[in-house]
């Protein structure tokens, strides 16, 4: 968003600890249109489910949205997707964290067409990485609202989850290593492409900014984290959505 400080970026989830939104310029972000263009090739990724019905020639089930899935996660390291995603986090998320950060290399695919069941309970991303330091982003390229969108519990161990709304142009930044969520069946005529990665800030400038995100854990959280934790992960055999 031209003219806009980093500060005036973000907007804050009424209700819920932890949380917060960035709005970003899909100018200079262009995920959602890439994917419409290039690897979809639909007018618009919301309605994806109406374009894969007519494909398919039957019901729509909770395995084509493994197999869409699997077309992003096909794209090659070096494609159009991975430049607009490198740029979004050397340009965009590294210079508000301070500078440095380490991130995911790729991000986790999510395709939840409409009228399809869930694609991942209720989990904690730390009893499963092993990684209390890590902070989550959930990017929608199509608005996300309802039974289509990330439900986010209101604060640590509460279990009340919510959906948070979130629309094309806006990052959600939380603190998933300990915060539960997931996503339930998607009961709305909207098809919700998501991606979501985690990254680690590797300087102490931004703590302020850090510390809305890691800073409201309360105490002993961390021990916590389920027992093993990070082997799976290490050992490339995690799997925190149930996929
Ligand atoms: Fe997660």
């Amino acid at each position: 968003m031209s003219g806009a400080t980093a500060g005036e970026r973000w907007q804050p989830v009424p209700g819920i600890t932890s949380v917060w939104l960035l709005n970003y310029d899909v100018a200079l972000y262009g995920f959602a249109e890439y994917l419409a263009r290039y690897v979809f090739r639909v007018d618009d990724l919301s309605r994806l489910h109406v374009a894969w019905a007519r494909h398919k020639g039957g019901p729509l089930e909770y395995r084509d949205n493994l197999e869409l899935r699997r077309v992003l996660q096909r794209l090659p390291p070096g494609s159009g997707f991975y430049r607009i995603y490198e740029r979004f986090h050397r340009r965009l998320v590294a210079p508000l964290f301070g500078g440095r950060i380490s991130y995911s290399s790729a991000p986790k695919m999510r395709v939840h067409l409409a009228g399809t069941g869930s694609v991942s309970l209720w989990h904690r991303d730390a009893d499963i990485t092993g990684r209390p330091e890590q902070i989550n982003i959930w990017l929608p390229v199509t608005d996300s609202f309802g039974t289509n969108c990330l439900w986010v519990e209101s604060d640590y161990g509460r279990g009340d989850h919510q959906p948070v709304p979130v629309r094309y142009g806006q990052a959600l930044f939380f603190d998933g290593g300990f915060l539960s969520h997931g996503t339930v069946r998607n009961d709305t005529d909207t098809t919700r492409i998501s991606f979501d990665m985690r990254f680690a800030p590797l300087q102490s400038r931004a703590q302020e900014l850090v510390a809305r995100f890691l800073g409201h854990r309360p105490p002993g959280i961390e021990a916590t984290m389920a027992p093993g934790a990070g082997r799976q992960a290490a050992a490339g055999g995690a799997s925190m959505h149930g996929e």
